[in-house]
């Protein structure tokens, strides 16, 4: 998928740093009921293998996307769009631009796992070429939920 929408204002940044652990964790609590803590964010920093996508809106961070490229095999970890952001294509913006640098690192595949009723999440994923290859039970947890694993080929 093509990102088409132009959206105004729109900056996305490669990298994350230690100043923006905090703004992530406030944007994942808003984001998730079953948020990743700050700590979990401030281990990525220590991690080469990890990469992180930021979206900025006029300045203000709007989203992230971050996972994890070890040779052939990337992982999305998480992915989300503030509220007030959502449905002007930022994600999509986002896992392009994901894509694009996981096969960069070398990446054959993506992997991720999604809530099995996030219908959102599954609709971003299925218009990337991403299908459901597996299930984990109760993968979740607040409220406890079935994930659904989805892979996507990259070439
Ligand atoms: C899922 C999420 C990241 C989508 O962010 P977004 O910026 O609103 O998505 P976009 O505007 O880029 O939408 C891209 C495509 O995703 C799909 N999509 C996004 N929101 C959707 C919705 N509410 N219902 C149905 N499809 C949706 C559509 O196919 C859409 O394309 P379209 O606008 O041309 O129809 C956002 O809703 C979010 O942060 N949700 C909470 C966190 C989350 O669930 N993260 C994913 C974890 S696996």
């Amino acid at each position: 998928m093509t990102i088409q929408k132009e959206i105004p204002g729109l900056e996305l940044r490669l990298g994350l740093r230690p100043e923006d652990v905090p703004l992530l964790a406030a944007a994942e609590s808003a984001c998730f009921s079953d948020p990743w803590p700050q700590a979990a964010f401030q281990a990525e920093l220590d991690n080469p293998y990890c990469f992180y996508l930021l979206a900025f809106v006029d300045g203000e961070l709007a989203g992230y996307i971050g996972g994890v490229a070890l040779y052939e095999n990337c992982d999305v970890n998480n992915l989300a769009v503030l509220p007030q952001m959502r449905r002007r294509g930022i994600a999509a913006a986002l896992l392009s631009g994901f894509l694009e640098e996981a096969r960069r690192r070398g990446a054959g595949q993506v992997m991720l796992e999604v809530r099995e009723h996030n219908l959102p999440a599954m609709h971003l994923y299925r218009r990337f070429g991403f299908s459901a290859c597996g299930k984990r039970k109760n993968y979740y947890q607040n409220p406890a939920e079935d994930a659904v694993i989805m892979v996507v080929e990259l070439c």
